[in-house]
């Protein structure tokens, strides 16, 4: 435990219908970047992702397939899931299936609380309901079909047929709290982020909000309803909830008042239920609602979302196979400004990879390493008295590390990296002007040299230590390489938020060899992908 604030950061929890792409992936990266940062820095960091099981979408997935839902699920999650965590390198804290009992157990509570404080009631219910969404559709969101669904009415996101529901359901009692939720939209407007999806769901809200169908009896595969239990609990309704049932909501009450409120990351696809629905029940329930939530762009296929039903998924291993975790993490969090939508492309992935990964830093850190050896017989050597021009890469040093936090703390992962790379960039420059290799020549210089090789291995301490959190695997060669964990400790237990604090890396230590931390990728297995 640390005495750090608390920051609690969720994924949303992916379907187990299909197998995960790059946008599952996308979304998984990004918040073990914000956590990673978090943790690193001494805040009481916690990351929740993890699955969501039940609902008609699943039940048909699994019956298609010839199997239950369960057992289906159960594949899913060991084949395809949980190994996605490794394939990009996910620190999380904890992996919730919506089929754990202390899930299950804790959405019967809180249904049975709102039941009794009168926000439930029973209705007839007929609507439009797409299975992809697992949502009855808002008029703003019905187009009509094209091609083979000529003359049908469509889901906007998914483009198949919706289909016309007529059930007896039970709901709640939404449309009491529109008047709640515009006051919180105004009274903290970074409640939603970005901007554009504050506006959307904002103008959503104004135009009232309807009460909410929240239980289904035309199938069973689902939680029940606890006074009723011909009735399942309507997935989104459960699947919101696993973020309060994995800390301990109903069942640990300090654990829950440790970590709640959260941190929402989730794609725009699914803003308005975290923004709208979840903290309606959130306030039915009389509970704290979250404390952000973030509605990240679309990775888009021919202009159009890259989607499982559509057939346009990438998978994460084609990337990771050949450009390694750090890779993939890196790019998808450089080149797409987080919050807006981004079109992945093999070649710029595989210009990022060779210019900034591979030259830029990997190449920076294999030269002073070597220098280090070379001149110095590896032993990291004092700095003599510091001219303009090395004062001028500490205050580099210094800025970029306090600009890369605040982007951070405003969750713009982009402008971090793009504020870290002002230190590559100056470290490249600054060997390039100061010719070490010429000082080395002569011995009256052999002060000056340490000055350099000083300074040029104290910023890439610095660098290691905040890009750490987006390549954990290459920055930890990096470590190891600069030989500092004995005086230092481990990696990840350097501060974040002081990590541009100059001449932390101490002279006398001394460098082990280092491996090209991006090694070259040959064209023929860059163009094969
Ligand atoms: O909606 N670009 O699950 P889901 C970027 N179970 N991100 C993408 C993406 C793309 N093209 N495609 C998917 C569900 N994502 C519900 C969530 S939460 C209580 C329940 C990511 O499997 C993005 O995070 O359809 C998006 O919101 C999520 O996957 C949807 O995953
Ligand atoms: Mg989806």
């Amino acid at each position: 435990m640390s005495d750090g604030s608390s920051f609690y950061i969720t994924t949303p929890i992916f379907y187990v219908n299909d197998v995960p792409h790059i946008g599952h992936a996308y979304t998984e990266v990004a918040a073990d970047v914000l956590a990673r940062w978090h943790r690193q820095a001494g805040d009481d960091t916690w990351l929740l992702t993890g699955t969501d099981e039940h609902g008609q979408k699943i039940l048909r997935t699994a019956t298609a397939n010839g199997t239950t839902p369960k057992q289906w699920a159960d594949k899913l999650v060991t084949e395809e899931w949980l190994p996605l965590l490794d394939t990009v390198d996910i620190a999380n804290d904890d992996f919730i299936r919506t089929t754990d009992e202390r899930h299950e157990v804790n959405v019967q509570k809180f249904l049975q609380k709102l039941y009794d404080d009168g926000y439930i009631y029973a209705g007839e219910y007929e609507a439009l309901y797409c299975v992809g969404c697992e949502e009855f559709k808002p008029q703003s969101e019905i187009v009509d079909g094209t091609g083979e669904y000529e003359g049908q009415k469509v889901c906007a996101i998914h483009s198949k047929p919706l289909e016309l529901l007529q059930e007896k359901n039970y709901f709640f009692r939404m449309s009491q709290f529109a008047d709640r939720l515009l006051a919180l939209y105004e009274e903290r407007p970074d409640f939603v982020q970005p901007e554009s999806a504050r506006n959307e769901v904002v103008s959503f809200v104004r135009q009232g909000l309807s009460d909410l169908s929240i239980s289904r009896s035309s199938f069973d595969w689902g939680i029940k309803v606890p006074w009723d239990e011909s009735h399942v609990v309507y997935v989104w309704f459960d699947a919101l909830l696993n973020y309060i049932t994995a800390v301990g909501y109903g069942q640990d009450d300090e654990e829950f008042a440790r970590r709640w409120p959260a941190n929402h990351l989730v794609g725009k696809d699914i803003l308005r239920f975290h923004a709208v629905i979840w903290p309606a029940m959130l306030m039915a329930a009389g509970l704290e609602v979250p404390k952000r939530v973030f509605g990240h762009g679309w990775l888009l296929v021919g202009g159009e979302k890259m989607s499982k039903s559509k057939l346009t998924g990438i998978a994460p291993t084609q990337i990771t196979d050949t450009f390694g975790s750090d890779a993939f993490r890196y790019y998808f969090m450089r080149a797409i400004n987080f919050g807006q939508d981004g079109s992945f492309s093999w070649e710029d992935l595989a210009a990022r990879y060779q210019a900034e990964l591979a030259n830029g830093f990997g190449n920076l850190a294999s030269r002073v390493v070597a220098m280090v050896t070379r001149y110095f017989e590896g032993i990291v050597p004092p700095a003599g008295p510091y001219r303009d021009v090395d004062l001028h890469v500490q205050e580099v040093v210094r800025t970029a590390a306090a600009d890369a936090d605040a982007a951070i703390s405003r969750l713009a992962i982009h402008d971090a990296l793009t504020a870290i790379w002002r230190i590559v960039d100056e470290l490249n420059g600054y060997i390039t002007e100061q010719e070490p290799w010429a000082l080395a020549k002569d011995d009256a210089q052999r002060e000056l040299l340490g000055t350099v090789l000083y300074t040029a291995a104290e910023g890439l301490r610095s660098l290691a230590v905040l890009l750490s959190p987006v390549i954990p695997a290459a920055t930890a060669k990096l470590w190891e390489a600069l030989g500092v964990s004995g005086e230092l400790g481990a990696l990840t237990a350097q501060p974040l938020r002081s990590a541009g604090e100059w001449g932390q890396l101490p002279a006398g230590t001394e460098v082990n060899g280092l491996e090209a931390l991006f090694p070259r990728i040959d064209a023929e297995a860059g163009a094969a992908v």
